[in-house]
């Protein structure tokens, strides 16, 4: 199955869909996208990731059509500086690779648009050859720094 995801906001407090999540996720993923190798982040972080509030946190959730099954997060952290934000996205790995992980960067796109953001950043793990190419195909402009293992990007939305 491919395309056709729902992209709707994480209701806010929805920590019970947040742990749902990172308990579907491989080691590697869980540590590619926490870089921590514990099964599930600390409460206090699963209360972050739940706490949207549209404007200094937008958080997107995709479902699959029909039966609604969680199968990604996407969530923007607006900055001190008002048009920028950090960008991280999980998809759970059995979803992986059909498209839902562009789906979520362009849900996080517009939804940060319509509050003013300009432009994202965030790290990933520089082995991590897909999430480059979800940044080129999803971003503007977007750059790449590489530092020791990991590489930053820079991208106008
Ligand atoms: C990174 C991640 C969000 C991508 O989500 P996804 O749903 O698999 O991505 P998509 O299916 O939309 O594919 C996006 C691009 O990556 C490519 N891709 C997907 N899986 C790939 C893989 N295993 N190897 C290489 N490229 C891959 C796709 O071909 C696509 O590129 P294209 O448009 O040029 O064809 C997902 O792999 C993930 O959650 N990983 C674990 C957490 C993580 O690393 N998050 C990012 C750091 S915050």
């Amino acid at each position: 199955m491919t395309g056709d995801w729902e992209i709707a906001p994480l209701r806010s407090g929805d920590e019970a869909l947040v742990r749902f999540l990172v308990a579907r996720l491989t080691p590697q993923s869980r540590y590619r996208r926490f870089r921590s190798s514990s099964p599930m982040p600390s409460a206090e972080v699963v209360s972050h990731l739940a706490r949207p509030d549209g404007w200094h946190h937008i958080a997107l959730v995709a479902y699959t059509p029909g039966v609604r099954e969680p199968i990604g997060l996407g969530e923007v952290f607006r900055d001190a500086a008002f048009d920028d934000g950090e960008a991280a996205i999980l998809v759970v790995d059995g979803w992986q690779g059909r498209g839902v992980g562009a789906a979520l960067l362009a849900g996080l796109v517009d939804a940060g648009r319509g509050v003013g953001l300009r432009r994202l950043h965030g790290e990933f793990l520089a082995e991590h050859r897909a999430v480059r190419r979800l940044l080129v195909r999803g971003t503007v402009g977007t750059r790449f720094i590489p530092d020791a293992g990991t590489t930053t990007f820079e991208a106008a939305i």
